[in-house]
């Protein structure tokens, strides 16, 4: 067993954080030492239950549990108002209080369901976050954001609610196809280039190996957990230090929006990473021979294969461009070095627009 604290200061807030090949067996031994109640509401998607719910409902039972099994349609599209309203009533009609725990079984979309509601529920429930992808182990279930989406866009609406614990057991990502491990690899890459040039060098080395010995795979999701665990705990609140964990990310999205969502998550954080490493060579001071490292590990993982092929002045558009002010340029999380980010002010879209292009 492999465990961390998220410390969170001056507030009771802390909770620990799991990771083990098997645990979603033994989960009811970590709920006691909790102390949490005997009923308690499990929230997945109709697949992950399909797979995997049986198992889970079953230790827990064996352990001295009485779970409910609440499901949602699995996708993007059940993180919205009607399914909480839905698991409102069911919650109402099962006669949930305000102890009963959620426990999320899911990749991110049901983390995020799950806390958003949890937070909401009669002021506030606990929350377990027992995630299913390697995105949702290595991300969306550290750091206590929470959302859903409405029909403007995205994650508009949100709270944060910090789980009392997140138990991670990788083989749960067995059942998981290539496309979703490739949306996790992206994170867990993201995590090496901000924070720990060592977990760069760890991947490169297991790359041929990752998902077939679970060992080094709960290593792997370990070192990444880590590191965004070490990230949200100096900054609960997203006030700063958090940014550094959107590298990548905002060229990724406007990449996302310019492909009309076609692209998938993980590919555009990809290409996102491969321009913010040469945007970093060009103006943060980057070597280029760490540069060249890094754009080559992205794609011996199999991400940003082909060209981007995108209109450019789509992507140009679609970034955050500092509109207050005339010429500031972007505000983009760039690299000094592999493992050491910096927050940059007043990136020139020009440049911007010139890496782009190079990428075509
Ligand atoms: N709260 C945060 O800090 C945070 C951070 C990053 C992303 N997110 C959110 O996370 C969501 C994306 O998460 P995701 O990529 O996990 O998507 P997801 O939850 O939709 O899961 C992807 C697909 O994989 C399936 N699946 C899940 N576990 C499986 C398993 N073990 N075996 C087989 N299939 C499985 C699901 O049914 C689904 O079809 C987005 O909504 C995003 O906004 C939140």
């Amino acid at each position: 067993l492999r465990e961390l604290t998220v410390h969170l200061p001056g507030r009771d807030l802390s909770y620990r954080v799991l990771v083990a090949p098997g645990l979603r067996a033994s989960l009811a031994q970590h709920f006691k030492a909790l102390d949490l109640p005997r009923r308690l509401v499990v929230i997945s998607d109709r697949r992950v239950s399909r797979l995997h719910g049986d198992q889970v409902l079953t230790g827990l039972e064996v352990g001295g549990f009485k779970p409910e099994l609440l499901t949602v349609a699995p996708g993007e599209r059940s993180k919205n108002w009607a399914t909480v309203q839905a698991l409102t009533r069911e919650l109402l009609a099962r006669g949930a209080h305000r102890r009963t725990p959620l426990v999320a079984l899911g990749g991110g979309v049901v983390g995020d369901l799950t806390g958003f509601l949890a937070s909401l529920y009669m002021r506030g429930v606990p929350l377990v976050q027992v995630p299913t992808t390697l995105l949702a182990m290595v991300d969306a279930a550290l750091g206590g954001k929470t959302a859903i989406n409405l029909p403007q866009g995205k994650n508009l609406l949100g709270t944060f609610h910090q789980p009392r614990l997140v138990a991670i057991d990788p083989e749960f990502l067995q059942t998981l196809a290539g496309k979703e491990r490739k949306n996790g690899l992206a994170e867990v890459l993201k995590a090496g280039f901000i924070r720990d040039a060592d977990l760069l060098a760890h991947l490169q080395t297991v790359r041929p190996r990752i998902f077939r010995e679970p060992e080094v795979l709960a290593d792997t999701i370990f070192r990444a957990v880590a590191i965004k665990a070490a990230v949200v705990a100096a900054d609960e609140r997203e006030a700063d230090l958090r940014r550094i964990l959107n590298f990548g990310h905002t060229l990724g999205h406007a990449l996302e929006a310019a492909s009309r969502f076609r692209l998938p998550h993980g590919q555009a954080v990809a290409y996102g990473m491969l321009a913010a490493l040469e945007i970093s060579r060009r103006f943060a001071g980057l070597a280029a021979d760490a540069c060249a490292f890094g754009q080559r590990l992205i794609r011996e993982f199999g991400l940003a294969t082909r060209p981007l092929d995108l209109p450019r002045q789509a992507v140009l558009a679609a970034l955050p461009l500092d509109k207050k002010r005339e010429g500031a340029g972007l505000v983009l999380v760039l690299l000094r070095e592999l493992g050491e980010s910096v927050i940059q002010t007043g990136v020139p879209l020009s440049l911007v627009a010139e890496v782009l292009e190079q990428m075509e």
